[in-house]
């Protein structure tokens, strides 16, 4: 009881001295109001003539939470026959300033977490479009995100991917790490993504996956992508692709002239759509012309070819292409 009179009276004087000190406190105030809206007021200007620059230009939005202003304009459609360049191992380096990237190709596929947003700032400058690559039906264990899969959706080893698993493409856990890289594939201002590894279900992947798992986890992504007018490539998985054609907008193909199924691949190029076809050579970066001339011949082993985009390239995926033509370059990395 003492206590609470105690403490009552000492409120009753802080009142006191508080009624006494009413007037300069009702001009701090004043002031303090002043001050905030002198804040407030170019800050709000300054966001609204961001956003109409947001509107106006491409993409490349401040708040990762707006996703109206998110991703492209309109949806990317590349074309068949199209020029590129693929670097996964590196980080491709672009001058500020640049006004030419080596190759001069039209489409660099890059690694959608290794690529800083402002190295595809740069390169889409200079006119290219960026596709940005990640593993998608694989659980990658160095990768920023590797904790949000849950255990029980990840499967057997890789075979020859050191803290690689296959994942189930169905679960909750995937969607939600796939949607959360497709935003930051928006973010970054991506063109397109080549979502990896979807083709699981050709593989002892430990988790049942059958090849309509794929289908339906290769629509989900190209919707997701959708959402910001981002273009999605179906990388490999042939058997599935007449029944994702629609949804996706073109091929990524590994080795489809090693394997002898480049047949596979050409409904793609039917339909309007372009094949981004690499070969690896044993021997690259020697690689015989007579190699080069056979793998770029549209005959025998790499029958189906015709219009395909194929480049010549490291297992690694480094900087060094070569192109039909034989013109071969490396391009800058970090
Ligand atoms: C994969 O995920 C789906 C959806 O959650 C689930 O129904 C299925 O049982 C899972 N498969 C395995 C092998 O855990």
């Amino acid at each position: 009881m003492t206590d609470w009179r105690q403490g009552f009276k000492g409120t009753d004087v802080n009142t006191e001295s508080r009624v006494q000190n009413r007037k300069p406190r009702l001009l701090k105030m004043l002031v303090i109001v002043g001050l905030l809206l002198l804040c407030v007021i170019p800050l709000t200007v300054g966001l609204g003539v961001g956003l109409a620059k947001r509107h106006s230009h491409r993409s490349t939005p401040e708040t990762p939470h707006d996703s109206e202003a998110l991703g492209r304009p309109s949806l990317w459609a590349p074309q068949v026959g199209v020029s590129w360049q693929i670097v996964l191992s590196q980080s491709v380096k672009v001058d500020a300033g640049s006004t030419m990237i080596t190759p001069n190709v039209d489409v660099y596929v890059l690694d959608l977490f290794d690529t800083k947003r402002e190295t595809i700032d740069r390169l889409r400058r200079v006119g290219k479009n960026v596709v940005c690559y990640f593993s998608a039906g694989s659980w990658e264990d160095w990768r920023e995100d590797a904790s949000d899969y849950h255990t029980a959706d990840l499967g057997n080893n890789l075979d020859g991917w050191a803290g690689e698993r296959w994942v189930n493409v169905s679960a909750e856990s995937v969607r939600s790490v796939m949607r959360n890289r497709i935003k930051l594939a928006a973010e970054k201002g991506c063109d397109g993504i080549d979502p990896d590894n979807v083709d699981g279900y050709e593989n002892n992947n430990g988790l049942r996956l059958s090849s309509q798992d794929a289908v339906n986890f290769v629509k989900f992504l190209a919707d997701e992508a959708r959402k910001y007018n981002i273009a999605t490539g179906l990388k490999n998985a042939g058997y599935i692709i007449h029944k994702v054609l629609d949804s996706v907008h073109f091929s990524v193909n590994e080795q489809c002239v090693e394997f002898s199924e480049c047949k596979t691949f050409a409904p793609f190029i039917k339909a309007g759509k372009p094949v981004f076809h690499i070969e690896y050579p044993e021997g690259a970066p020697s690689v015989s012309s007579s190699e080069r001339t056979q793998i770029c011949s549209a005959t025998g082993a790499a029958t189906g070819t015709d219009k395909f985009s194929t480049v010549l390239k490291k297992m690694n995926l480094d900087g060094w292409v070569q192109y039909c033509t034989g013109q071969s370059v490396t391009t800058p990395t970090a």
